[in-house]
């Protein structure tokens, strides 16, 4: 296939506001759809029956990796798991020569990887579309199945205003992007050094986004329909270093959360430390809407696999 016509699912700001919404209905009336479907049958239709999903771990993970494997099952596929340890890779060798033999084999990559290059260096090389599962930089369908668990509780997340307390980090510049491409506003509550990716806030401000960072916690939360939160220390991170001190105050606890609006949601990507950057009142207690923001994984995945295989 001609690489420009590949449909690659790498960063939110690459696809348009049309796209990513498309994908996102289809991921809602699949999950009604499904209501009731038992578990272990594909869906109706099989649509990527004959079609075979490489995942690669270059780091850990527990949603991502059970989402998409699911998800290629329900869909009438199959997938295979590889980690970075037990590839060649690990050994040497280049991503553009693995993606150049990996695309022979399989119909789409899923990639989670420490270096975000080297999620676009396969997907330049492989001529198969590639996920980004994970980077150092973002994770683009975590942002996915935030909206839709948004949207499922509260409707419309147009014109909304959301929050991000905490590490300014890869969570933080696809939600970035979201506010961008699904249009509502954000503010971005970080201590410095912690501070949301700089690009990724002139990116979006350059894109007339409403996109405000503030070292004020209470002020980032003050009235908004949601507070998202994600863990002080990333894989790749080191809890040393003064992290955890600066991170402290940037705790979503009930304080915080009776700065948002009254009905706020509390969302995380998972997984959670609890009594880090979230108390367990707050994500065990009525606001928290994270049980249906990790089985949204699960539904998304499959909307943005279709889409990349063409079939809508
Ligand atoms: N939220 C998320 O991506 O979780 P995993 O690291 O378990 O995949
Ligand atoms: N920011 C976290 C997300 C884990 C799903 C990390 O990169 O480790």
């Amino acid at each position: 296939p001609n690489p420009v016509e590949l449909r690659h699912f790498i960063d939110l700001k690459d696809l348009s506001g049309e796209t990513l919404r498309l994908i996102l209905d289809v991921a809602r009336r699949w999950k009604t759809a499904r209501r009731g479907w038992p578990k272990g049958m594909p869906d109706m239709p099989a649509l990527l029956s004959g079609h075979t999903l490489a995942m690669i771990f270059e780091k850990s993970s527990t949603r991502t990796r059970v989402s998409f494997e699911v998800a290629m099952q329900q869909l009438g596929g199959q997938s295979l798991v590889l980690t970075g340890d037990n590839m060649q890779l690990g050994r040497g060798e280049t991503v553009g020569d693995t993606a150049r033999v990996m695309g022979r084999y399989v119909d789409a990559i899923m990639i989670r990887a420490y270096a975000h290059d080297s999620v676009v260096e396969l997907a330049r090389d492989s001529g198969v579309p590639v996920i980004n599962a994970l980077t150092d930089r973002s994770h683009p369908c975590q942002l996915m199945a935030d909206i839709m668990t948004f949207e499922e509780h509260r409707g419309p997340i147009r014109g909304r205003t959301l929050a991000w307390v905490g590490d300014g980090n890869n969570v933080a510049t696809s939600l970035i992007e979201a506010a961008v491409r699904f249009g509502f506003s954000l503010r971005l509550g970080c201590p410095d050094g912690y501070k949301p990716d700089a690009e990724a806030v002139a990116w979006a401000i350059a894109q007339g986004g409403d996109v405000m960072v503030t070292d004020d916690p209470v002020e980032a939360v003050k009235g908004v329909a949601a507070v998202l939160t994600d863990t002080f220390v990333s894989m790749g991170d080191s809890r040393t270093g003064g992290r955890m001190k600066a991170l402290a105050p940037y705790q979503v606890n009930a304080h915080l959360m009776a700065n948002a609006a009254p009905d706020a949601l509390f969302l995380h990507c998972l997984p959670a430390h609890r009594g880090e950057e979230v108390t367990a009142d707050v994500i065990d207690g009525p606001a928290s809407v994270v049980w249906d923001e990790a089985e949204n994984r699960l539904h998304v995945q499959k909307a943005i696999l279709a889409w990349c295989l063409g079939k809508f």
